[in-house]
């Protein structure tokens, strides 16, 4: 434990040279935590796939300070991203943008595109103005399972790979970032995350949502079975459910209602969307531990974070 606690802390300088010499750090976002090494490295971006055992076919965000040094690695930036990024970043908005040589193809997997954003967190944003190179970083858990929200639970799991943590407390948002691309005149959602798709809106004539799929070359982030937790999680009407299973058998999460006779969690006793999201994967996390066959749990109101933490939730189901 004393060892853990020395990796976890708020020293940017030692975060700094590590990345520098080409180590990976922990880095806090708004939405969750990632795993960062130097965009512009190629050694360094793999030692990313294999910390987290992440396949390779499954390409990084790459996360900078501003649209000038965003400029840098991107061939260009059409006029619709250009208006996302100034009104939205920073923030949970990740765009898919043709990249220029800087950005080494095992990044991106090979892909043309390469997703940026600019990250709402000022210790990251502090890190990020002082490095001469953009910072690759998927969420700092082990491939397929649920993202971390605090450093604990990037220690907890990934302790063992990573030389620091900067701690920057709780997330924010509580989800990925929303990640969009662009075609024609067309918006493409590959992921609906902690960017309501109703704020875009107003920027983007024609918004189209991509389907989930198990194996899209194009976006694999859309792998279905994400986030999962190990115990198996139902999705339905919990009282229907509730009646089906022995009590001791299953773990309720619950959008705004308690349970008593059960374990549970509750996300948001007062009903806010916003809070939900952020208690989300720490409430997977929890119930994750707790010794029971089951985790049931229901859908939120479809509309701004709420569309995120259902598709969190039918990812979670998936597997
Ligand atoms: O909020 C977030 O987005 C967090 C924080 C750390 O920024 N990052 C994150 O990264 O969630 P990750 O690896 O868990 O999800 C990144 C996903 C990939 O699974 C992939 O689908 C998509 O982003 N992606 C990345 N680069 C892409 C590209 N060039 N083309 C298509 N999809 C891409
Ligand atoms: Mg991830």
């Amino acid at each position: 434990m004393k060892e853990l606690k020395s990796k976890m802390g708020t020293d940017i300088g030692r975060a700094k040279i590590l990345l520098e010499q080409g180590a990976l750090v922990a880095i806090p976002t708004e939405t969750v935590y990632g795993l960062a090494a130097n965009a512009f490295d190629p050694e360094a971006a793999l030692r990313i796939f294999e910390a987290k055992r992440r396949p390779s076919f499954d390409p990084l965000i790459v996360h900078t300070h501003s649209l000038e040094k965003a400029a840098e690695f991107l061939k260009e930036i059409p006029s619709e991203a250009r208006q996302l990024a100034e009104a939205f970043w920073p923030g949970p908005l990740t765009l898919l943008l043709p990249k220029n040589a800087k950005i080494p193809d095992v990044v991106t997997s090979g892909l043309p595109a390469v997703a940026v954003r600019i990250p709402r967190h000022p210790l990251s944003l502090q890190l990020l103005e002082q490095l001469d190179f953009p910072l690759a970083a998927p969420s700092a858990n082990p491939f397929g399972y649920i993202s971390p929200t605090t450093a604990t639970h990037v220690a907890d799991q990934l302790g063992d790979q990573v030389p620091y943590i900067l701690d920057g407390g709780p997330c924010e948002v509580g989800v990925e970032s929303t990640i969009i691309g662009f075609e024609g005149s067309k918006t493409i959602v590959y992921r609906l995350g902690g960017m309501g798709i109703e704020d875009l809106a107003p920027y983007c004539t024609d918004i189209e949502l991509m389907p989930h799929s198990s194996s899209n070359p194009q976006a694999p982030g859309q792998l279905k079975s994400h986030y999962a937790p190990r115990i198996p999680v139902l999705i339905g009407n919990l009282t229907e459910m509730l009646r089906k299973y022995p009590k001791e058998e299953v773990a309720v999460l619950s959008f705004r209602d308690f349970y008593p006779e059960v374990r549970h969690i509750t996300l948001s006793p007062s009903g806010d969307l916003n809070e939900a999201a952020q208690n989300l994967f720490k409430a997977l996390r929890e119930l994750d531990k707790m010794p029971v066959r089951r985790i049931l749990a229901e859908r939120v109101p479809d509309y701004g974070l709420g569309r995120a933490i259902n598709d969190r939730l039918s990812r979670a189901a998936a597997s």
